[in-house]
């Protein structure tokens, strides 16, 4: 199982990880599709393993319905303990609400949050003390694609952002090319598997294969052709994981039929 402060298994780290990243979406309500989710993996039980992050506010009341069916997880985390930071949430808090991992460094709080390489590993960290999985994302932009910039972009981010001692019980990458995020577009399976490879190589890590996962438009019409890679061990779904019907659908994108 995800996180729990005891890491992720051997088995588990074979499995893809199939992450729904719900952003400033939901309320109570929605916590019906959580338990459609959940219900659906108790149904058919799907090789892969499947986490719904959903905003802070649901954090625990998902954790709560989901009864270790499936894992809940958050979106962003501060990098301290505790402290004077208004409106900011730790790891330790996420993990006591019954979160067992977070996504860190998405390029939308790059963006709209400013957020620096240097702050996304600090977060990882922060995500690795409370025994979270960190879900660390890289990409790059439209224009450094354009500008045949992307390999340096995700060479640096990785550099920067994954501290040293990642390895996969504890980190997963998400490979998010931000043209491809909530557009519709995304790069060809051949882009795919080239920008994973790269990040493969990048990767040097001493303990177990850390998940690389690629986001970016996934839906149940592409799924099987993303995951289906021999590189990409998962997915970080956005608009998609809203529905259950469509989230499940992508999930079973990944058993072998
Ligand atoms: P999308 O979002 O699936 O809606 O493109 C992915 C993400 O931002 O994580």
């Amino acid at each position: 199982m995800i996180g729990s402060g005891r890491g992720v298994g051997k088995q588990d780290l074979m499995r893809h990880l199939i992450a729904g990243n719900w952003k400033m979406n939901g309320t109570g309500q929605s916590l019906a599709e959580i338990e459609a989710i959940a219900a659906g993996t108790a149904l058919v039980s799907f090789a892969s393993e499947i986490l719904i992050c959903p905003p802070f506010t649901l954090v625990a009341r998902a954790a709560a319905l989901a009864k270790g069916r499936i894992a809940i997880g958050a979106q962003d985390c501060h990098p301290g303990r505790t402290g004077a930071f208004t409106g900011d949430i730790s790891a330790e808090m996420l993990a006591d609400a019954g979160a067992t991992a977070v996504i860190v460094g998405h390029s939308e709080r790059r963006r709209y949050h400013g957020e620096t390489d240097a702050l996304v590993a600090a977060k990882a960290r922060a995500a690795w003390r409370a025994g979270l999985l960190a879900i660390i994302c890289i990409g790059e932009t439209d224009a450094q694609r354009q500008a045949g910039e992307a390999h340096r972009v995700i060479s640096d981010q990785l550099a920067a952002s994954v501290p040293p001692n990642a390895e996969g019980s504890t980190t997963a990458i998400a490979y998010e090319p931000i043209w491809a995020i909530g557009t519709g577009r995304t790069p060809s399976p051949s882009e795919i598997e080239e920008t994973h490879a790269r990040i493969r190589h990048h990767l040097v890590c001493p303990g177990e294969r850390i998940r690389i996962l690629y986001g970016g438009s996934v839906n149940p019409v592409n799924a099987q052709a993303i995951l289906g890679l021999p590189t990409v061990d998962g997915a970080l779904i956005g608009g998609a994981s809203l529905r259950a019907g469509d989230f499940l659908a992508i999930a079973a994108a990944c058993d072998p039929s």
